[in-house]
């Protein structure tokens, strides 16, 4: 008995942009994003909001948008039916409701508990850990429920909108992203393995080495001293806020801001991040595998977040493994941070790759540092 995944969809913006069209932008070129990244193309959002690509991806998931590709003996789910909704963002359209909240308002799913969770790139891994521990304990009733709350159906999303926290004037960075979405749905079920073994880990970001403060549009009005009466003659005066300037330095963007940056975009040292996800990535696989005391011979496809093509290359000879035994699509994406896994997935099934029965890893690394795997059985 396990979770098991059930189903699978995505949700991606209608523009496509090339990497020669970002040459117009910034000072960079088709050749070199390609060879240092393995991407081509990516989705910009221009009316899709980040719910909007979640809610299409949660529907084929669901199986509301007819057959998907993987599951097609499985029915389609009822809204009733889903008892949780974890929804993995850092670009969330709105602060309050959550998106797990709008989420479940716009698909009627009535019985669902709804709440977010960031942990930047590895969002969707960090909340199917969380779905499974949480369904896990519900049918136990170790969470103290009384046999009430059972949690037999989630659906875990993560979607993004990295274009509207991108420096577009930052070629480090603006090459990188692109927006997006992945949902799967789990079920609880007595006679299947589904998820086995599973693995969330965080080292500090000691260096910064990947930062997006957030900017906040309303007026301070407090001093020291308590409201500032001053500002309502002078509308226009913003009181400085001390506590932003002392995020700014501790996120090392000080200087940055200062020098006119806009303050609430990516900032990333690509190497020192690179470094870090290689070794993560890596690291992740082997955990899961031990925990589960399966071996890399046992796994049928490795479905890693795609910041980089290169950092699933340096991950595959380090585990000695062929390229082949990994799902890779970044091409045509770019890094859309915690949707880039369960689309990715989506698209191994698309093309047939997961067969039932067959064992799959899903590994992300990301800002905090975050890095985690989920190991199950299709
Ligand atoms: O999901 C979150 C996790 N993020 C990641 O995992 C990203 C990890 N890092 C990376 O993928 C890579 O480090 C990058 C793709 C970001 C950069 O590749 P790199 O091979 O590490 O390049 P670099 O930063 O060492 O830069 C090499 C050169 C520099 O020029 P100089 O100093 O050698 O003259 C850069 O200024 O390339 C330059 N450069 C560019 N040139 C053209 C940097 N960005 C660009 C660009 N186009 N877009």
């Amino acid at each position: 008995m396990g979770c098991c995944i059930v189903g699978c969809g995505k949700g991606l913006p209608l523009l496509d942009v090339t990497n020669d069209e970002l040459a117009e932008l910034v000072d960079t070129s088709d050749e070199w994003i390609s060879s240092r990244t393995g991407i081509r193309s990516r989705r910009i959002s221009v009316e899709e909001s980040s719910l909007d690509l979640a809610e299409v991806a949660a529907r084929q998931a669901l199986g509301w948008d007819g057959e998907t590709p993987g599951f097609k003996d499985q029915p389609a789910f009822a809204p009733e039916d889903i008892d949780l909704v974890l929804f993995a963002t850092l670009t969330p359209d709105a602060l309050l409701p959550s998106s797990a909240a709008l989420l479940r308002r716009r698909l009627g799913l009535t019985n669902a508990v709804a709440f977010d969770l960031n942990a930047a790139c590895s969002g969707f891994v960090y909340s199917l850990t969380v779905a499974e521990a949480l369904m896990v304990a519900s049918q136990s009733g170790t969470n103290g429920s009384k046999g009430r709350n059972k949690y037999r159906h989630a659906l875990v999303v993560g979607a993004e909108r990295l274009s509207r926290i991108t420096n577009w004037d930052d070629r480090n960075t603006c090459v990188l992203f692109g927006d997006g979405a992945g949902a799967v749905v789990v079920e609880w079920r007595d006679d299947a393995p589904g998820i086995i073994s599973s693995y969330i880990h965080n080292d500090d970001d000691t260096t910064n080495s990947l930062v997006c403060p957030a900017s906040f549009d309303s007026p301070f009005v407090f001093d020291d001293n308590g409201v500032n009466a001053a500002l309502a003659n002078d509308p226009a005066g913003i009181l400085a806020d001390a506590s932003l300037d002392r995020i700014d330095q501790e996120l090392g963007v000080a200087e940055g801001v200062a020098a006119g940056e806009p303050r609430q975009a990516i900032r990333m040292d690509g190497q020192k991040v690179f470094k870090f996800a290689g070794n993560a990535l890596t690291n992740a696989v082997l955990e899961v595998l031990d925990r589960a005391d399966l071996t890399l011979d046992d796994i049928a496809l490795i479905v890693p977040h795609q910041a980089n093509e290169r950092i699933i290359k340096f991950a595959a000879k380090k585990l000695g493994l062929g390229l082949e035994r990994f799902q890779i699509s970044i091409a045509h994406r770019g890094n859309s941070s915690a949707a880039c896994v369960p689309m990715t997935l989506s698209d191994a099934y698309d093309s047939g790759k997961i067969s039932s029965g067959d064992k799959v890893i899903m590994v992300a690394f990301g800002a905090g540092l975050t890095s985690g795997a989920v190991l199950y059985e299709a």
